[in-house]
C-alpha cells in the first residue's frame, strides 16, 4: 500500500474519439448538436475528484483537436497534462498553450493507441532538447517509457523530472499469470530505480477496475493516468461514479 495518496489523471481522449466518429467534419468542437464535449466531461471528472486531465494531441488529430486543448487550458481547475510526440509542430502548440505537464510519448500513425514506451536511450540528444525547451517554458516534463533499466537511466540523464511507466505489457498479460507476475516485478524494479535516481514516477496504460489492486500495491507511484476503463464505465454509470470508484480503489477501498 502506498505511503501517500496516489493522484488520478483522467485521460479523456476517448470522449473526443466518440465525437470525431460523427462530427469530424463539423468544423467546430462543441455547441449545437456536436457531442460529446470533452470539456464538459473533464469538468464532471474534476467534480468527481480527478486530480488532473490528460489529453493526447496526436499529429493525425484523430481525437483531440487543438481547440479542445485551448478550451481545457482556459477552463479546468486542476492540472492539464498534454501527451505529445517528439514533434516540432506539436511542441509549438505546447509552448503556446503551456500545459502544467507534458508527457512525451512515441507516436506511430498505424497504432490504435500508444503501444510502446519512448526510446529515450536511443535518442538522448533529441529528447533532452524537448525536455529543456518545455522546461524553460515552465512545463513539467514526463517521459512515457517502458519499465526498463536503460530507459529509466536515460530519462534521468536527459534531466526529465518525471517519468510515466508504461503498464501496457502488465495489463495485456491479464490472462497469463506468469507473465503478469514478471511484468509486475519489472514495474516494481523500475519504480525503485527511478526513485533512487530522483525521478517522480507516474504510471499508465491499460489500468482498469480489476488490475488497479496490483498497481496500488507497487510502492512509490505518484500519479496514474487512466482513460479507457473510466470512459467505458462512465457509459453505464455516468462520469461521477466512474471517477469516484476508481479513486476509491486507488486509495484502498475493497
Ligand atoms: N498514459 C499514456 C502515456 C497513454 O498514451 C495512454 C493512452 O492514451 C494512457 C496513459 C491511458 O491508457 P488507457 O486509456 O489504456 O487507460
Amino acid at each position: 500500500m502506498q505511503e501517500e495518496k496516489m493522484l488520478l489523471g483522467v485521460n479523456i481522449d476517448h470522449v473526443a474519439t466518440i465525437r470525431q466518429a460523427r462530427y469530424r467534419d463539423a468544423g467546430r468542437v462543441c455547441g449545437g448538436v456536436v457531442e460529446p464535449d470533452p470539456l464538459a466531461w473533464a469538468l464532471a471528472a474534476e467534480r468527481a475528484g480527478a486530480d488532473g486531465i490528460t489529453v493526447h494531441l496526436r499529429e493525425d488529430r484523430r481525437h483531440m483537436q487543438e481547440e479542445d486543448i485551448r478550451r481545457l487550458r482556459a477552463s479546468i481547475a486542476t492540472r492539464l497534462n498534454l501527451e505529445m510526440a517528439c514533434s516540432e509542430a506539436v511542441l509549438a502548440v505546447a509552448l503556446d498553450v503551456v500545459p502544467d505537464f507534458a508527457c512525451i510519448v512515441p507516436e506511430n500513425r498505424a497504432e490504435v493507441t500508444t503501444e510502446g514506451g519512448l526510446d529515450v536511450a536511443g535518442q538522448t540528444a533529441r529528447v533532452a532538447s524537448f525536455v529543456e525547451r518545455l522546461g524553460n517554458a515552465g512545463v513539467i516534463v514526463s517521459l512515457f517509457i517502458d519499465p526498463d533499466e536503460a530507459q529509466v537511466r536515460a530519462a534521468a540523464a536527459v534531466n526529465a523530472p518525471f517519468i510515466e511507466l508504461h503498464t501496457g505489457a502488465f495489463s495485456n498479460a491479464w490472462h497469463k499469470p506468469v507473465a503478469r507476475e514478471a511484468e509486475l516485478a519489472r514495474l516494481s524494479a523500475a519504480v525503485k530505480l527511478a526513485r533512487n535516481l530522483g525521478l517522480t514516477v507516474n504510471a499508465g496504460h491499460g489500468i482498469n477496475y480489476v488490475n488497479i489492486a496490483d498497481i496500488t500495491a507497487l510502492d512509490g507511484l505518484h500519479e496514474l493516468n487512466i482513460g479507457h476503463s473510466i470512459v467505458s464505465r462512465a457509459l453505464f454509470t455516468g462520469v461521477d461514479e466512474a471517477v469516484r470508484r476508481m479513486k476509491a480503489l486507488m486509495n484502498g477501498a475493497a
